[in-house]
């Protein structure tokens, strides 16, 4: 259980009549409110441009709370949260509307005594992100002076690095490196956060968790669905932006990083950064077709039912070239992953809605046992982040009876089973975070600027390929092309 938060704080939301705080934000403040975390001194101010009035806007949240919140509603503590949501209608770029939010932030704070705290928070699509940060600027709503001022910015965090490098010196110029905050939801999983802590804690994984005992590591972040209501921003993102560049490539600087000096945020991001910096780039001629693109085509399934093709989703070009699926085979030129693999793969209508990575560790010299005709298979680490949360290793172990024969077992841990409804969903946990002034959990900016790099080396060698898409089956595991990459080195994907 985390402690009360006893810092006073306007929460402020742009973008408060959009989906990410209607399905995330809100019900995580309410989740917040039944753990009895947040303070007494705190009010909500959602920004949306629709005319609503704030009774208007606190009666259509109810909705939100009952289906999204982790917890059933208790009339007491949403009557608590409600009457702390205030609503404000404001064109966001035009610059008239900030002084009287500015007004309205000041009258609020001496009702309720926020002493001028404020947590901004970017809910908006990212050409919004500038003008709504000179803005506060211009109106000197940012001062720092005797109270504090901090924004969360929202991915994307621009489209490549140059985009990205100058969001970063816009938001710089207003606010204090401490004060931004970075969001990646990724980095609030409780299973992430475990990650540390199977991998430090344990001696009998940290001694091995390197290229001499392990022989690739796999990531998947597979979605079932298409790409929904999402088709303006998807277009112009893509599986390797939407995905790849921020949740993926963090999960696998978690994973592969070297130990931190300690649990300090400035340390693991160190470790991160430096990790990052060493991914091999993939424009480099070695590594031609170690990259796989993939577009969902149509289905036909068992019940009759059609599943649409990407290119004939609403608000999608028919002739779209962007990819709801890659797969690719990276490695670090570091002295502890030197020359082995890392497959990463993510991408939308895949079979199962799962995140999850996989140790595979090296086989054993078939001297012994030999793997045709024992059943011998390599040793597993299995860390599921999501939907369920947990860890498994499996192992060789005897068949009872007279015979050799040998069967693959499982030590399953189950961490969501046994904390159901008690480990704090993403947002709840990082709008506390933002808060409490603890950045371990947000990105900062020399991640980013190395994760843009890696992804800018997969930009530039597209360049120079043509696609042929639609290429994979929606319910497959991606195009063909994507299984041959590991055959190429005698792996293969552990679809669990
Ligand atoms: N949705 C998610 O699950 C999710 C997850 C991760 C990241 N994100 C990021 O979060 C951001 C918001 O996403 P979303 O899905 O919530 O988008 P959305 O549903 O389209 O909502 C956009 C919000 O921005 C407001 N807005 C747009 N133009 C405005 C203007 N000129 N002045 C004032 N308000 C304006 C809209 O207000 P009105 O509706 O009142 O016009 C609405 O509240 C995006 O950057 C997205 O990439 C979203």
């Amino acid at each position: 259980m985390q402690d009360r938060i006893r810092i006073p704080c306007i929460f402020t939301i742009f973008g408060g009549t959009g989906d990410l705080t209607r399905r995330k934000l809100i019900p995580a403040l309410y989740n917040m409110s039944v753990d009895g975390l947040l303070p007494d001194e705190f009010m909500v101010v959602c920004v949306g441009r629709k005319p609503l009035s704030t009774q208007e806007y606190r009666d259509s949240l109810l909705a939100s709370v009952t289906s999204h919140s982790c917890y059933p509603v208790r009339t007491d503590i949403w009557e608590w949260l409600k009457e702390r949501i205030h609503y404000f209608r404001m064109n966001l770029p035009d610059p008239d509307g900030y002084s009287s939010l500015k007004a309205r932030l000041d009258d609020l704070d001496e009702k309720a005594g926020t002493q001028g705290n404020r947590l901004f928070y970017l809910a908006v699509a990212p050409s919004l992100f500038e003008p709504v940060i000179l803005n506060l600027h211009r109106n000197r709503m940012v001062t720092n002076h005797g109270s504090w001022q901090r924004v969360v910015i929202e991915k994307p965090f621009g489209r490549d690095l140059k985009s990205a490098a100058f969001l970063n010196s816009v938001i710089e110029s207003v606010f204090p490196p401490e004060n931004i905050f970075r969001i990646d939801h990724y980095l609030g999983k409780e299973m992430l956060r475990n990650l540390m802590v199977i991998r430090f804690g344990n001696a009998v994984f940290e001694s091995i968790w390197n290229s001499r005992y392990i022989d690739n590591i796999q990531i998947t972040a597979a979605e079932t669905e298409g790409v929904e209501n999402r088709s303006g921003y998807y277009e112009s993102s893509g599986a390797l932006r939407d995905m790849l560049q921020n949740h993926l490539l963090q999960l696998l600087a978690l994973v592969a990083m070297e130990p931190p000096i300690s649990l300090d945020y400035r340390s693991i991001r160190d470790e991160k950064v430096k990790f990052l910096r060493s991914l091999l780039k993939m424009d480099d001629e070695a590594f031609r077709g170690h990259v796989i693109r993939g577009q969902y085509g149509e289905a036909l399934l068992d019940g009759g039912k059609t599943v649409r093709a990407y290119r004939q989703e609403a608000g999608i070009d028919p002739e779209s070239n962007t990819e709801t699926f890659i797969a690719l085979g990276i490695q670090a030129g570091n002295f502890r992953w030197g020359g082995m693999p890392f497959y990463l793969r993510t991408g939308k209508r895949l079979p199962k809605k799962t995140t999850y990575v996989v140790l595979e560790f090296k086989s054993m010299p078939e001297i012994l046992y030999f793997k045709e005709y024992s059943g011998m298979q390599p040793n597993l680490l299995e860390i599921r982040i999501q939907p369920e949360e947990g860890v498994s290793f499996s192992f060789n172990a005897k068949k009872p009876g007279p015979g050799n024969e040998i069967n693959t077992v499982k030590m399953d841990y189950c961490h969501s089973c046994d904390y159901e409804n008690n480990t704090p969903e993403s947002y709840e946990r990082l709008i506390a975070d933002a808060l409490r002034n603890d950045q371990t959990l947000f990105t900062s900016w020399e991640e980013i600027e190395a994760s843009w790099s890696f992804v800018d080396s997969i930009a530039r060698s597209w360049e120079k390929e043509t696609v042929s898409f639609p290429n994979y089956i929606p319910g497959t595991w991606g195009p063909t092309a994507s299984d041959e990459l590991l055959a190429r080195y005698r792996h293969h994907w552990w679809n669990l």
